[in-house]
């Protein structure tokens, strides 16, 4: 009898897993098949240093290929149970995949699990229209269902204040020649696989700018072709802030993505206050609420983004011999 995932299975499922999104698109993440279950790793190699010394970043981008992994095993009727860690000798191996008992997959996974591939991340100004509050539920039930909270920065002074904060990390990590040298490495002008390709890279900033933007190298705009006076900021967080709780923000993280996507929304991710720990605490602090921010996101509607590369499947798998 059969009781493992197949080769073919995981090579499947990884095909979505890695349009998950990541640091400067880094994709910093394996996929093996060991003892007939499916096991996600970071990959050490593809650790952004300067931007990411702790590895936190990582941990959420294989958290979302995780949770594509999972949509995509539950579509093709062979949903799988997961194991965060579960060798504590060896930390990166960040999830195991058994199969789980054979069913159909619920509406929610097959809607989440179709806009995979129409998921982009938007750094475009976005149109002024509101997102409707049945919207934003949506959005902090999704994050909810995968163990996360979402908070949305409310009114015009909650805004600015996040704002202050959100620039001054930006000026803190630009003053670090490391951090820019690292962010000049994954700008791409030519075609790769990897890297954050400046069509996508969305526009310069400016000084007008209430939010700061990662400089990818992008085109300047169009004079009046300004970012949304009030941005819908949403805060993604966490319980506590464990690298188990950064695999789980991870998944709650795409989860949100997801959802966002299908309710026809932009978003794009702003960390640069997740990655200063000063900012990162009054960032906690003036949400007034227990836990641990993992991520930020600007959200609304407006021109759909523009597609990043991944490297491709046969790049991130391990595969015992004989069975590749
Ligand atoms: C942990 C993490 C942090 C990120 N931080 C930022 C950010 O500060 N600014 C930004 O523009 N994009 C950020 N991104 C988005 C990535 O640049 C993006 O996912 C990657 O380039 C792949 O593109 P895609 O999202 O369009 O697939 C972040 C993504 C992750 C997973």
């Amino acid at each position: 009898m059969e009781t493992g995932f197949t080769v073919e299975q995981l090579r499947t499922a990884a095909t979505d897993a890695v349009r998950a999104p990541s640091l400067h698109n880094s994709q910093p993440w394996r996929f093996r098949l060991r003892d007939g279950g499916i096991e996600v790793l970071l990959d050490r190699e593809r650790r952004l240093p300067a931007t990411d010394p702790s590895g936190w970043g990582a941990r959420i981008a294989c958290g979302a290929a995780l949770f594509n992994l999972r949509l995509a095993l539950a579509v093709a009727g062979t949903p799988a149970t997961v194991r965060l860690r579960p060798y504590p000798t060896e930390p990166d191996v960040l999830a195991r995949l058994v199969p789980d008992v054979p069913r159909r997959p619920t509406p929610t996974e097959q809607m989440l699990y179709g806009v995979i591939p129409h998921r982009f991340s938007n750094r475009a100004p976005f149109w002024p229209d509101p997102v409707p509050a049945d919207v934003r539920w949506r959005l902090g039930e999704a994050a909810r269902a995968e163990q996360g909270w979402l908070e949305m920065v409310i009114g015009v002074s909650a805004v600015n204040a996040f704002a202050e904060v959100a620039r001054s990390a930006n000026r803190v990590l630009e003053r670090d020649p490391a951090y820019r040298a690292e962010l000049a490495e994954w700008v791409r002008s030519a075609p790769a696989s990897d890297g954050v390709p400046a069509a996508a890279g969305g526009p310069l900033g400016e000084p007008q700018d209430l939010l700061p933007s990662r400089g990818f190298g992008g085109r300047s705009r169009a004079p009046g072709r300004d970012f949304e006076p009030e941005p819908l900021v949403a805060v993604l967080g966490t319980a506590g802030n464990t690298t188990t709780d950064q695999v789980v923000a991870g998944q709650a993280l795409q989860r949100v993505l997801l959802t966002a996507t299908d309710a026809g929304l932009g978003v794009s991710m702003m960390s640069q206050p997740i990655e200063v720990p000063g900012a990162r605490e009054a960032l906690r602090l003036s949400l007034g609420r227990f836990g641990t921010p993992q991520m930020v996101m600007r959200i609304g509607y407006g021109q759909p983004g523009s597609p990043t590369p991944r490297r491709s499947v046969d790049e991130v798998l391990d595969v015992p011999v004989g069975q590749a």
